[in-house]
Parts: structure tokens; C-alpha cells; sequence
């Protein structure tokens, strides 16, 4: 650790900034600009080949703890290179993570790397401190699911969220299915065979980076022929001329064509109106029109897009021309008070933009101090209060500066060992 470290400040040490994505783990320090390492969400253990996720919800506790022990073990002896006691910690947490999770995760933090504090901060909300604005629809398109959130000066309006499994996860499906079945591979040996004859199954890993270096987003009315071709069964939609195709090397012998239709169809399926008539748009719209109707003019024209998936090139001017053409439909013409929708742009890449959020929140240092809930705290009660009822800390929660200092302070100035 540098030695100049702390001595500007005088304060205490900065806050780790961890926020615990399904896919991936962004993580780093409070007050910096970007994080200090984006990392999958996963460990290896020896006797499985695969890697383990380690943000699941539907595992044993002890397991869970077990995963999560050995993930931020990593984050702090190999990637952030700090001491966990030293530290308060910021975890970004989606409102959608169930409560088990988080104790599991709270006592791994405290009850394994002792830390000081533990903050877990919303991550919709976190993204507006990003902005500075306090009022915003916000729609997190990750890799389990699009979430999206209105928060009206500061408050989330729980009741009016809404989420659907469009993300990273479900075009990953859509485009290894579709690779198993219209694409070839030349081997040393033969060229064009079948790519399962090949490979079973795509890995992930794989499957991400083809999708990141040739997928992209069409416009709508491009999109709309895509999807009129796709679901049209005597075959008169003719389907816009197909981008050119595309040569992958799977490794240093096998190349991959990947053809250009599935260039542009598989991120359809994020825009495509299912039975129930609902895509990312109508997310978006129907969450609107549960709000309150006098909130409805500011939050669409406030409408913050995070998440990894919402970089893949053309997602944000698709969104906002699904909305356009969407309010022009009599199911929300009515009922939406407002047309007018802007986008803000974030002061960072989507899917590093809660983390940011939290990076400052997490700077704001006398803030963080009295909406954190301490080592001591948690040792008492044995359990951590939600966001929401942080804003009347409990008395024994804040450290009594006059009699007792903060075990940080004494630890940023002490010299003792
Ligand atoms: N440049 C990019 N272009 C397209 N997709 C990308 C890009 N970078 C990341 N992604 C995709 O974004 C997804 C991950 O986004 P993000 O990091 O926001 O998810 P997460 O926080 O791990 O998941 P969640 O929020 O659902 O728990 C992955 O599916 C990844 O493939
Ligand atoms: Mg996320």
C-alpha cells in the first residue's frame, strides 16, 4: 500500500466500493473515477471445470457463504491489495436481492474479514448521485434481467417496479442456439462442418465475446422487418439485407463463421413484443403509468439506462424510438399524461455507472459514517436494517465521537501495531 495513503485526507481510509453483479463484480474504492477491477462473479474449485457463480439465490446458506468467503477473499488479497478491517464497505445491491443473500454476505463481511461498516446501498438510486439530479426512471439492463425503478426526489417508488428476464443471460441463449444451428467450422482437417458435430455446447466466455465484438442493435423499422421476417410462417416478409458475415477464431486451428442474420436478430428478443405484449420499452412505459400522475412528466424526462447490456452498440437509440413509436398506441396514449422522454448520459460506461454512485456516496465520509451499520452494531443485534430505515439510525449504530473514537479513526492515526 502506498505510504502517502491517507495522509492527504487525514481522515480515515477510503471505503471499498464493491458492487456484486450476476455476472460480473465491479469493485474498488470510494472517491476514484472507475473501478479498480471488473471481474466475473465466479470462483474455481478444483474438483468442478466449470466455474461457480457465486451470486445465486437459490442455494443452501452455507454454501452461498462459502463461495462468497472465498470471491472476496480474491477482491481483497488479489485485486485490491487492502487490509478488510481497515476499510468501511459500500455494497451496490439490486432491490430485487432477497434478504438471505444479504445476511450471508453481511456475515461473511463481518464475521470473516471484520470489517468496520457495512453499507448496502440501492443501486438505481445510487446512479443518480452520478447525475446529481433526484429524480429519474431508472432501468438497469444487466445479465439476469431488465429492472427498472422510477425514484421521485430521492425516494424509490417501490411499488411501480417492474422486471422482466431480458438481459445478458437471455441473449446469450438466443445466440447459442442459434450458433448451433446455422453456423460452420473449419477445422486443420475439414472445412465447414457443423459446429456441434464440433462442439457440444458453446461456453459462455465464448458466447459473450461473439456476441460483444458482432452483435449489435438495429434501427426500429429495420428491427421491426427483422422480427416481421423471424415470426412470418408462409415467408412473404423479406428480411432486410443481413449484415456480412463474420469469421471467429474459436482457437488457434478451428474458425467460426458466424453469419450475418445473427448479427442483428439475436438482440431482437430484448425489443420483441411477446404474447403478453411486453419488452424493454413497455417496461419502461408500464412502470410510468403506475406512477402517480403528477410525477409522470419529470420521470420520463429523466429516464437514466444502466447495466452492461445497454452498451451493446444502437440499444439506446433503439429504446428511445420503441418509446417514441409505443405512446403513439392507444394503450398508453390515454394513459400517460406525458410524451416528451429523454435520456440522460451518465459520466461513465452503463454498467460501471452504480458503482460510481456508490464510489461517491461512499466519499461523502461523515454521511457514510452515520448510515453505516458498524461491526458493533451488527454484533448486538445480528442484523442489518434496509436502506430505508437507515434514515433514523438507531442510537447505538452512530459512534459516540465524544466518549469513544471510531475504531477507524484510531486505526488511520494510531501508530500503535
Ligand atoms: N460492451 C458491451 N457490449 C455489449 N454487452 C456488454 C458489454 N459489456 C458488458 N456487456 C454485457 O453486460 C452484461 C453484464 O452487465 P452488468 O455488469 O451490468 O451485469 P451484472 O451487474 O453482473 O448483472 P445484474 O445487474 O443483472 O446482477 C453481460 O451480459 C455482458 O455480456
Ligand atoms: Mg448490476
Amino acid at each position: 500500500m502506498p505510504l502517502y495513503e491517507g495522509l492527504g485526507s487525514g481522515g480515515e481510509k477510503t471505503a471499498v466500493v464493491i458492487d456484486l453483479g450476476q455476472a460480473f463484480t465491479k469493485c474498488g474504492f470510494a472517491g476514484e473515477t472507475g473501478p479498480r477491477c471488473i471481474i466475473p462473479s465466479e470462483i474455481k474449485k478444483p474438483d468442478v471445470s466449470k466455474p461457480v457463480k457465486v451470486v445465486q439465490y437459490n442455494i443452501n446458506t452455507e454454501e452461498l457463504y462459502s463461495y462468497l468467503k472465498e470471491f472476496i477473499h480474491m477482491l481483497y488479497f488479489r485485486h485490491l491489495l487492502v487490509n478488510p478491517r481497515d476499510r468501511r464497505v459500500v455494497i451496490i445491491e439490486s432491490v430485487l436481492c432477497p434478504s438471505h443473500f444479504r445476511d450471508t454476505l453481511t456475515r461473511v463481511l463481518f464475521k470473516h474479514f471484520e470489517v468496520p461498516s457495512v453499507l448496502f446501498a440501492p443501486s438505481h438510486l445510487m446512479s443518480l448521485l452520478t447525475l446529481g439530479i433526484n429524480s429519474a426512471m431508472v432501468l438497469d439492463c444487466g445479465y439476469a434481467e431488465s429492472l427498472v425503478l422510477p425514484i421521485y426526489e430521492g425516494i424509490p417508488i417501490l411499488s411501480c417496479w417492474g422486471s422482466l428476464p431480458l438481459g445478458g443471460k437471455a441473449i446469450h441463449k438466443e445466440l447459442e442456439y442459434q450458433l448451433l444451428e446455422q453456423c460452420t467450422v473449419d477445422t486443420g482437417l475439414a472445412k465447414g462442418q457443423s459446429l456441434p458435430s464440433v462442439m457440444g455446447s458453446v461456453p459462455e466466455e465464448i458466447v459473450e465475446d461473439i456476441k460483444v465484438r458482432t452483435c449489435f442493435v438495429s434501427d426500429l423499422q429495420r428491427g421491426l422487418k427483422i422480427q416481421a421476417a423471424k415470426f412470418n410462417i408462409d415467408g412473404s416478409a423479406e428480411r432486410p439485407s443481413p449484415p456480412p458475415d463474420v469469421d471467429y477464431p474459436l482457437d488457434g486451428e478451428k474458425i467460426l463463421h458466424v453469419v450475418g442474420p445473427i448479427r442483428d436478430s439475436v438482440v431482437e428478443i430484448l425489443f420483441e413484443q411477446d404474447n403478453e405484449e411486453t419488452s424493454v420499452a413497455t417496461l419502461i412505459l408500464d412502470s410510468l403509468v403506475q406512477c402517480p400522475i403528477d410525477t409522470r412528466k419529470q420521470l420520463a424526462e429523466n429516464l437514466v439506462v444502466i447495466g452492461g447490456t445497454a452498451m451493446l452498440p444502437g440499444f439506446l437509440h433503439r429504446l428511445m424510438a420503441e418509446i417514441r413509436h409505443l405512446v403513439e398506441k392507444p394503450k398508453y396514449k390515454e394513459a400517460l399524461a406525458t410524451k416528451t422522454f429523454r435520456i440522460h448520459t451518465p459520466p461513465a460506461k452503463s454498467n460501471c455507472v452504480a458503482w460510481l454512485g456508490g464510489a461517491i456516496f461512499g466519499a461523502l465520509q461523515d454521511i457514510l459514517g452515520s448510515r453505516s451499520v458498524s461491526k458493533e452494531y451488527y454484533s448486538q443485534t445480528g442484523r442489518i436494517p434496509d436502506w430505508c430505515c437507515l434514515n433514523n439510525p438507531p442510537l447505538e449504530m452512530m459512534f459516540d465521537i465524544g466518549k469513544a473514537p471510531p475504531p477507524l479513526m484510531k486505526r488511520a492515526f494510531s501508530t500503535e501495531k
